[in-house]
């Protein structure tokens, strides 16, 4: 049965699901990658749809998909389906476009993260209600990291205790993403790092495990086991 999302949320939600999957190796898009029998944008938005602020979901589908998706989605959860870019800030950016004026809170998801709890979606957006402009969703970093120059050679150890690895959703006020993606960054800015370029304080919340993106084909497989823990 299709999710009803909140008609008095104040939460757009999204969803860059544009990208090839190159690292995933030959085959479909990635969003349209099967986990567990199910393309992994249909695990993303069934979570995205199950968070209870959350009152629009735009995506951003590979351009020949946009009908493949539109009919995917359909059972799923009333979903706004654009057209990506070449890169994803594009694709975020054609997104965020379908975002009416009064929608307070934009976050930013990858489709690529598809066992995002809804959890984690309300935590980012209530943290941006309370009055944060940026928030991302982080982790420790575990293990030991070296800088190294030319030649491989270790140049000296990084203090991991100041590193996070960052998630997504990345939340925002929707103005202030809205003038950070106007004022624009080269391709490799995420979405915070474009409001970090603006000026704009970010904020770091705890992140999922279940957040993890899945890039190569190993994410798929700790993905399916992922799905299996009670
Ligand atoms: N994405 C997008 N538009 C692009 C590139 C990426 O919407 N032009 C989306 C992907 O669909 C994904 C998210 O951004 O949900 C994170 O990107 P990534 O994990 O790099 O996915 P891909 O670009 O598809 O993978 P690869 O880099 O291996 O080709
Ligand atoms: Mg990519």
């Amino acid at each position: 049965m299709t999710a009803q999302l909140n008609p008095r949320g104040d939460v757009a939600v999204l969803v860059p699901a544009a990208g090839a999957g190159l690292r995933l190796g030959p085959g479909a898009p990635k969003a349209l990658r099967l986990l567990d029998g199910e393309p992994l944008l249909v695990h993303a938005v069934r979570r995205i749809a199950a968070a209870p602020s959350v009152r629009l979901i735009v995506i951003a589908a590979p351009a020949a998909e946009l009908d493949a998706v539109r009919a995917l989605l359909d059972p799923i959860a009333p979903v706004t389906v654009v057209a990506g870019g070449a890169e994803r800030q594009q694709s975020v950016a054609k997104a965020l476009a379908a975002v009416p004026g009064g929608i307070a809170i934009v976050l930013v998801h990858d489709a690529a993260r598809a066992l995002t709890p809804p959890e984690l979606i309300e935590s980012v957006a209530a943290a941006v209600r309370g009055g944060l402009p940026a928030v991302i969703p982080v982790l420790p970093v575990v293990d030991t990291v070296k800088e190294v120059g030319p030649g491989e050679i270790v140049l000296g150890t990084v203090d991991r205790a100041a590193l996070r690895i960052v998630q997504t959703p990345q939340g925002f006020r929707h103005d202030v993403l809205a003038a950070a993606h106007a004022a624009g960054g080269d391709a490799l800015t995420d979405d915070a790092g474009l409001v970090e370029k603006a000026g704009v304080e970010v904020t770091c919340v705890p992140g999922s495990e279940l957040a993890m993106k899945i890039t190569r084909p190993l994410d798929l497989i700790l993905a399916e086991a992922l799905l299996r823990v009670p």
